[in-house]
């Protein structure tokens, strides 16, 4: 694997990463060396335009992306492990949070027993995380961030008690048979759907009360509204070929969350484009699964050949999010339940993964390409990218030239911010990066959860050193080698 695709650590300079890049044929520009503040790109503030309660800006372009522990309470509140990758988010230097991780709007609608939950129960707890978050960053002198939350409802990989229990958009001819679906029941009818709006709407009124920004209407990553962004097959008003029916309840959720939270900022995560379920192949890298043509289940592909990106629906919907006040737009990809390469580039996969079937650059360059096509589209929106931990330490050099350059407004962080929360700050402030710290995509933080532990950065955060989930991840995977 490792002679395949050579390691980023072995591209000592930045000309050799760019000799890897032009090898590949992908355009990324990345810079010579890290510039920090006030003459960096990724120092320079950005209005975030007047909104109800006027106008905000974020202190740089540093983003944090919202990424869950599989660690709050049964009944949904945080716990102490949550608490830390929150503070650990507000000492980054970053200047905007957006949305923590994911927090589900109905207890079933869980993507596991741990995560965290709104409503009226744990609206104080929630309230408590920001607080922890900001205080976090004050303490260590850093500006004070733009803290979101994303509300979700997971769908097809909802777990709510720790086993399979999906709830669909439509019968899917390759994901069913993931997720034991054998018959219509799981379908969501569209009176449940109905509920379902109440329910964001309910969400985003509390978020509002616990001080929060903005909310985050989580349409990615194989969730329920992504999900129904390709119900083709779905009868009735919220599926059909038309984009405007299969929108149609994301249009409900956010007009609903406007009028139940007016001075809340909208925002929207998406996943702008597809492709077929992965499963590994006779090497191990992975493959499309076998399917039908056209493959009428994704959402910004082509379905004649759904390995080629179409982002013209994606565009169109982003279109649709702004006229319904969606003022920020954070671009994603596909599921990592099914194409994880697609969503976190790696060198190594998770345990329910396959090998990476193309050098991981090519991952990163895809996605921060379909951002980059985005704001071209729809420059209205402001833009966070997505992809970025697979540059390791070239992270901030490319990250710098992309902001320079125009590409989108902002660089959302996700795995290195695990293994490396000071990121951010380290590279504003000039200071040489800790290589020892930058994460190698080893993938522990994904392989953990998939076997029931709760996430964290297994083999460089030091916190994790002595816990017993650490010694029973490491069991599991000399068990799986
Ligand atoms: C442990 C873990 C938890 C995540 N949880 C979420 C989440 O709650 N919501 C979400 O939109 N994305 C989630 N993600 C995806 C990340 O936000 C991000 O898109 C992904 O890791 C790719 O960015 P990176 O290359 O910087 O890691 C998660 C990723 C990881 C590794
Ligand atoms: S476990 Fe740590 S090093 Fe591995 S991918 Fe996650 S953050 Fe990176």
């Amino acid at each position: 694997m490792s002679e395949r695709h050579p390691r980023i650590a072995s591209l000592r300079t930045p000309a050799m990463l760019r000799a890897r890049l032009e090898a590949l044929d992908v355009p990324l520009p990345c810079d010579d060396s890290i510039e920090s503040a006030p003459g960096s790109p990724l120092a320079v503030p950005l209005a975030l335009g007047p909104g109800p309660d006027g106008a905000l800006e974020l202190p740089n372009r540093f983003v944090i992306q919202p990424m869950e522990g599989w660690d709050g309470t049964p009944d949904g509140r945080p716990s102490e492990l949550t608490v830390r990758r929150w503070e650990n988010f507000g000492r980054s230097g970053a200047g905007w949070i957006w949305g923590g991780e994911a927090v589900a709007v109905q207890r079933e609608g869980r993507a596991n027993p741990n995560q965290l939950v709104i409503d009226e129960s744990t609206l104080s707890p929630l309230e408590g995380l920001r607080e922890s978050l900001l205080a976090a960053a004050r303490g260590a002198g850093r500006a004070e961030p733009v803290i979101g939350l994303q509300l979700t409802h997971s769908g097809r990989w909802s777990r709510p008690e720790g086993s399979a229990r999906p709830r669909i958009a439509y019968r899917h001819p390759l994901l069913d048979r993931r997720v034991q679906v054998e018959d219509d029941a799981p379908v969501l009818a569209d009176a449940e759907l109905e509920r379902l709006v109440e329910d964001f709407a309910r969400a985003a009124r509390l978020a509002r009360e616990a001080g929060f920004s903005f909310v985050d209407v989580k349409h990615c990553h194989g969730y329920l509204l992504h999900e129904f962004l390709s119900a083709r097959s779905r009868p009735g008003r919220f599926g059909g070929d038309a984009l405007q029916a299969r929108s149609a309840l994301s249009r409900a959720i956010l007009e609903a969350v406007r009028e139940a939270a007016p001075d809340l900022r909208l925002a929207v995560r998406l996943s702008a484009f597809d492709h077929v379920p992965h499963v590994p192949g006779g090497d191990g890298r992975g493959v499309p699964e076998a399917h039908e043509l056209p493959y009428r289940c994704g959402f910004g592909l082509d379905p004649l050949e759904p390995g080629r990106i179409d982002l013209g629906e994606t565009v169109a919907f982003a279109r649709l999010l702004a006229s319904l006040g969606v003022s920020w737009l954070n671009v994603t990809a596909s599921s990592p339940y099914y194409a994880p390469h697609l969503q976190r580039p790696a060198l190594f996969p998770p345990s329910d993964g396959y090998l990476p079937p193309e050098d991981p650059l090519v991952g990163v360059a895809r996605l921060l390409g379909a951002a980059r096509e985005l704001k071209r589209a729809v420059p209205e929106l402001t833009i966070v990218s997505s992809g970025w931990t697979y540059l390791q330490e070239y992270v901030p050099h490319v990250a710098q030239a992309c902001v320079r350059e125009g590409w989108f407004d902002a660089v959302g962080l996700g795995r290195m911010v695990l293994s490396y929360p000071q990121l951010p700050a380290d590279a504003l402030a000039g200071r040489a990066l800790v290589r020892k710290k930058v994460c190698r995509t080893f993938s522990d933080c994904t392989t953990a959860p998939r076997n029931g532990l709760v996430s964290g950065c297994y083999p460089l955060d030091p916190f994790y050193r002595s816990r017993s989930e650490r010694r029973m991840l490491e069991a599991i995977k000399r068990g799986s080698s």
